[in-house]
């Protein structure tokens, strides 16, 4: 299957505002993420022009079809890190290699100063913690509260 990524825009609002409430993939997000039009909006709009963060929409090409974003957040080239945050918005194409493909190509366009990734996901979230370990993510010492910190070291190109 191929995985395309596009650089996120407010084209996207209403795939996310089907994404962001679909009761299966809501349930999996931060309760944080935006819910309503206008804040995915705003969110959208923030996100863009924000130089700490980069996404993008994932889109099947043979399906012609947006699934989900994958992107860059918290930026830190001092720090050489960055986190990263990813959903898959449609669950009848979850578990088939979309986002392990769409973490690959996040790799070849992600900043050269950045030398890992931070994965910041809620420790009842079992299967995204699955994901991100078959990724080669590996748990982080510094933990902290409800959360469960992961960490992938991008290999020198
Ligand atoms: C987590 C998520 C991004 C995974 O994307 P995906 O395209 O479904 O995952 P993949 O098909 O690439 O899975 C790769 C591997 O991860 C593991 N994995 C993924 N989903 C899993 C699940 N539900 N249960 C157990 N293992 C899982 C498996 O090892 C899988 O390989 P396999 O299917 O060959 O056994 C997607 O399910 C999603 O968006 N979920 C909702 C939102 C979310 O939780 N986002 C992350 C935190 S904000």
């Amino acid at each position: 299957m191929e995985v395309r990524l596009v650089p996120l825009s407010l084209e996207r609002v209403n795939d996310y505002v089907r994404w962001f409430n679909t009761a299966v993939v809501r349930k999996r997000l931060m309760p944080e993420t935006p819910r309503t039009k206008n804040m995915i909006s705003n969110w959208i709009n923030v996100t863009v022009s924000d130089s700490a963060s980069q996404y993008f929409s994932i889109f099947l090409p043979e399906e012609n079809v947006y699934v989900g974003h994958v992107g860059l957040k918290c930026i830190n080239t001092a720090q050489k890190t960055a986190e990263i945050g990813i959903v898959i918005g449609e669950p009848l194409f979850w578990r088939k290699h979309i986002g392990t493909l769409a973490f690959k190509e996040l790799l070849k366009v992600s900043p050269d100063e950045i030398d890992s990734l931070n994965a910041i996901i809620d420790k009842k979230n079992r299967p995204s913690i699955l994901f991100f370990l078959s990724l080669g993510f590996t748990n982080s010492k510094n933990q902290c509260g409800k959360s469960n910190k992961l960490v992938f070291h991008i290999p020198p190109q």
